[in-house]
């Protein structure tokens, strides 16, 4: 077999170690309606659930793949945003750490996902960010919920968008709203797994599919947030990163970089 294919089909198992770290978070969630920290009533919310069982796998999985970014170019990215920052589902709190403090006004981080908030608190204060930092409990798409806090059109100076369009319920609505509440000149900064440019790896993105959204939180392995972003507005400046030759056959590949909204 042609080393390429080799290479291909084990990029094509890569998701089956998530989904095994996706059983266990299951069995955990289980394991506390056994122990009457769950309500039958809740087993049988598809939504909870989903929520319940990310939870146990993010904070399982957080710091791993946190680490597996110290070799590409978020953290560098992150110690660029400056101002009011509005970090879309911050999860808990991985990106914090990589935060210049010095060039930071303020940091809403806004986060449906209620089993994340105490990690995510913890992370806060071991950063020293709790003076500046306000969670919010809501999706990046409840624009009524955000105005409430004040963050309002041209109201933000960055956005920080890490592996969360992915999971969003109406990614192109969400990712033009975002745009909007950016002042002109201000940026977002993008870190986002989307579809594949390669046929065959986008059928078995979409295989994946049929069971991946339900443990990951709603995440969707085939979105083309690329595309969301270029039709959400006016850009001055556009710096994303070239595709890599192994964009063929991941299927992870990445949209990273820098958007600036134009004046
Ligand atoms: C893969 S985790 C990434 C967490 C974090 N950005 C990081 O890099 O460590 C995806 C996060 O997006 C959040 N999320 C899911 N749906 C969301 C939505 N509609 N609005 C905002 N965040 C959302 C999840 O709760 C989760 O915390």
């Amino acid at each position: 077999m042609a080393l390429g294919t080799v290479t291909r089909l084990q990029a094509y198992l890569d998701p089956l170690l998530f989904l095994a770290v996706a059983v266990y978070g299951l069995l955990l969630v289980l394991l506390d309606a056994f122990t009457f920290q769950l309500k039958t009533k809740d087993l049988l919310n598809r939504n909870m659930m989903s929520d319940k069982v990310f939870g146990k796998v993010w904070l399982k999985l957080n710091k791993r793949i946190a680490t597996s970014q110290l070799e590409t170019s978020l953290p560098a990215l992150v110690a660029s945003a400056s101002g009011t920052i509005l970090e879309v589902g911050p999860g808990s709190g991985s990106q914090l750490p990589r935060y210049d403090k010095s060039k930071i006004t303020k940091i809403y981080g806004v986060e449906p996902n209620v089993d994340l908030h105490d990690a995510l608190q913890k992370t806060v204060k071991q950063c020293g960010l709790s003076d500046i930092y306000t969670i919010v409990l809501c999706g990046a798409e409840d624009f009524q919920t955000l105005a409430s806090y004040g963050i309002e059109k041209g109201s933000v100076d960055t956005i920080l968008s890490v592996q969360v369009i992915c999971s969003v319920p109406e990614p192109q609505k969400t990712v033009s709203g975002m745009y909007e509440l950016l002042r002109p000149g201000g940026q977002m900064i993008i870190y986002e797994h989307v579809e594949s440019h390669d046929a065959v790896s986008r059928i078995v993105q979409g295989i994946y599919n049929v069971v991946w959204p339900f443990p990951f939180g709603g995440c969707h392995l085939d979105r083309p947030t690329g595309k969301y972003l270029m039709k959400a507005g006016k850009w001055s400046r556009v710096e994303l990163e070239p595709k890599k030759e192994e964009d063929d056959w991941s299927l992870f590949p990445r949209v990273v970089g820098r958007l600036t909204k134009a004046n």
